[in-house]
């Protein structure tokens, strides 16, 4: 039996049934138990308006949710689902660990594209998170890609169309003739394949600080015949010259950065572009264009989902950051997938 397709581990079908049940229970919140929730504030927001005082606060959305049965039976599904789900794939994985870790390590007969790895990088000390609660984060464990690779495709309550979320993000940047663009954390290759893909003829580079996540970004790249040059580096700062780039892009890197790093990357991405270069932002939704209700289920992420920064992430002011940064024509608009962009021109 063939270990992986298309990138993704081939599960038996004790792993894919529970994955799909994992899968059918989540859409089963997402549509029948979130929306009540929503519903009552909803409702308390109408009685409000009615009678003339004063809106919603995060902190009365709190009062009335957080003591439901309803909210609690939800969250507690949200995040055992996951866990199950971590759980399971690690399983799953492990029993191949050595053909999949071989596979990761055996260097691409002709490569096209490039893959320098850096074990004397520093890693910064907000990186040692275990993110969307994954056992070993983004770097401490070498089966992470396989294993977030699989997920995906669950934690998004179904097959994320081929990478939809993040195809939506390469589609924002503006058609061109490019010399060089680069993607700053570009993970596991979903991000910056379709970048190839769409400008094939651009000479494509990445990004990230996790090695065990560019080794199969690059494994990847090179059985689609993409050729992509990918190096272990921090966006923070980087060793490329400056303005080297027509397009600095970046995907769901933001909400996993606190502020420092985030205004740090910006100011490398205005370094990195060129004079009239395009760089964009593409993350999550900001707050300021969520109801008090999203804001506050939002927030969950924060305190139970392995994502510190996501507030703070979605607390930031992107189009006011690239504007002190020293990009002009700056632009805040959402993808098609529901990401939202904010880009700026050097
Ligand atoms: C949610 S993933 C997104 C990956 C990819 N862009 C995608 O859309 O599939 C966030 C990525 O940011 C990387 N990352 C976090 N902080 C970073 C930093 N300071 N420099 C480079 N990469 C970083 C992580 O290793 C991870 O691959």
């Amino acid at each position: 039996m063939a270990v992986l397709e298309a990138g993704e581990l081939v599960l038996d079908q004790p792993d894919r049934a529970t994955m799909e049940f994992i899968k059918n229970l989540k859409a089963y919140t997402t549509a029948a138990l979130s929306p009540k929730i929503a519903e009552r504030v909803q409702a308390e927001a109408d009685r409000r308006r009615t009678e003339g005082a004063p809106p919603l606060t995060v902190e009365d959305v709190a009062a009335i949710v957080s003591p439901a049965f309803i909210w609690k039976a939800d969250r507690l599904i949200a995040r055992q689902t996951q866990e199950m789900m971590w759980t399971r794939l690690f399983e799953a994985a492990s029993r191949h660990a050595d053909d999949l870790l071989a596979w990761l390590d055996e260097p691409a007969g002709q490569p096209l594209g490039t893959l320098t790895l850096d074990p004397s990088l520093e890693i910064p000390d907000y990186f040692e998170v275990d993110y969307h609660i994954q056992p070993g984060g983004m770097h401490r464990e070498p089966l992470i890609p396989f294993v977030l690779a699989t997920g995906q495709v669950v934690y998004h309550a179904g097959r994320n169309d081929r990478w939809a979320l993040k195809r939506s993000v390469a589609e924002m940047i503006p058609d061109g003739d490019y010399e060089r663009i680069l993607d700053l954390a570009c993970g596991i290759g979903q991000s910056i394949i379709p970048i190839k893909e769409r400008f094939p003829t651009a000479e494509v580079y990445g990004i990230d600080l996790a090695a065990p996540l560019l080794k199969y970004a690059h494994r990847l790249a090179e059985s689609e015949g993409l050729a992509i040059h990918l190096s272990q580096q921090n966006a923070e700062r980087t060793n490329f010259p400056d303005g080297w780039f027509d397009v600095v892009t970046s995907c769901i890197l933001f909400h996993e950065i606190p502020d420092e790093a985030a205004h740090n990357v910006i100011a490398e991405g205005y370094r990195l572009t060129k004079p009239g270069g395009y760089f964009q932002i593409g993350d999550t939704v900001p707050y300021r264009h969520l109801d008090t209700f999203r804001r506050f289920s939002s927030d969950w992420q924060t305190e139970h989902n392995g994502e510190p920064y996501w507030r703070q992430a979605g607390q930031r002011d992107y189009p006011a950051l690239l504007r002190a940064a020293g990009f002009r024509d700056v632009e805040e608009r959402p993808t098609r997938a529901g990401l939202w962009v904010t880009s700026g021109r050097k």
